[in-house]
């Protein structure tokens, strides 16, 4: 497998970031992560927007404009072959000793790993953690409220903040059902990719907090993420939402993304 490390084609076990590079060593560093689908690139623009606006936040600079990222993200895919992939960019302030304000060198890495065939999510059981994630609207590498809440049991775990409201998952973002409107928080989380293509496409939706005293009261829960695409949620905490099946509208908003339509797993031809 080959990444890109800046702007060169590399065998994955082959590159080398410096010990004192600031992702390493402070997760002083942005990122994205972008599904592929049949070989194409799902929401790029939407991505490169967001690595931007996480980057003008902490002051490290893109240093590659987005039809670059573009050609290197499809070299790579092309190199690696895969049509269905993880493609993750990272944006580390680089080498640059103790200084945080400033940003001379920025390391870029892109990866482009192997998905398995989409297969969507038949519902998932999720758990709950207290805890809010700093700067939360920022996609940077230091994800420890995130890990500390995957430690729990179930396949996501939902955050809960200090007013008892959900703000998303650990790795994705929450939408509750409510006679036919979907409801999504407005603040306290990632603003998502999928969350905003979901919000485009439907007409009844509302930004609004989501308390977890209520959660069993919605009529259906689904997480949104860019690998993931639309993930049905069955049990909060063990008990269940909609009676253990995935709702109605869940399935309608199913259909609304492109996930599983086309064959994947094809390979791709190198040029
Ligand atoms: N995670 N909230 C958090 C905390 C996330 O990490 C993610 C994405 C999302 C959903 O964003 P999007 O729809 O743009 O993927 C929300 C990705 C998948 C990751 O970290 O790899």
């Amino acid at each position: 497998m080959h990444v890109i490390l800046n702007k060169k084609l590399v065998l994955a076990r082959k590159a080398v970031i410096s010990i004192s590079d600031h992702g390493f060593k402070f997760g002083d560093a942005i990122y994205e992560t972008i599904r592929t689908l049949d070989g194409k690139q799902w929401l790029l623009s939407e991505h490169l927007k967001r690595l931007r606006a996480s980057a003008k936040v902490v002051g490290i600079r893109v240093p590659y404009t987005n039809a670059e990222f573009s050609r290197l993200i499809e070299r790579l895919i092309k190199k690696n072959g895969y049509a269905e992939s993880r493609v993750r960019i990272t944006v580390t302030r680089g080498n640059n000793g103790f200084d945080f304000l400033t940003c001379k060198k920025p390391l870029v890495l892109i990866e482009a790993t192997k998905l398995p065939r989409f297969k969507q999510s038949e519902g998932i059981s999720v758990s709950v953690f207290h805890v809010e994630r700093p700067a939360a609207g920022i996609k940077s590498t230091s994800m420890l409220p995130s890990i500390l809440a995957r430690r729990n049991p179930g396949e996501e775990t939902l955050l809960v903040d200090r007013y008892g409201n959900i703000t998303e998952g650990s790795f994705s973002n929450i939408f509750a059902v409510k006679g036919g409107t979907i409801i999504t928080p407005k603040e306290g989380m990632l603003e998502g990719t999928t969350r905003n293509f979901v919000l485009k496409k439907y007409n009844k939706t509302k930004e609004a907090s989501i308390p977890l005293k209520n959660i069993h009261k919605y009529d259906e829960i689904f997480l949104t993420s860019s690998t993931k695409g639309v993930i049905p949620v069955i049990k909060v905490d063990g008990k269940p939402i909609n009676n253990g099946k995935i709702g109605e509208l869940t399935k309608q908003i199913i259909k609304l993304l492109p996930y599983g339509t086309k064959k994947s797993h094809k390979k791709v031809k190198i040029r």
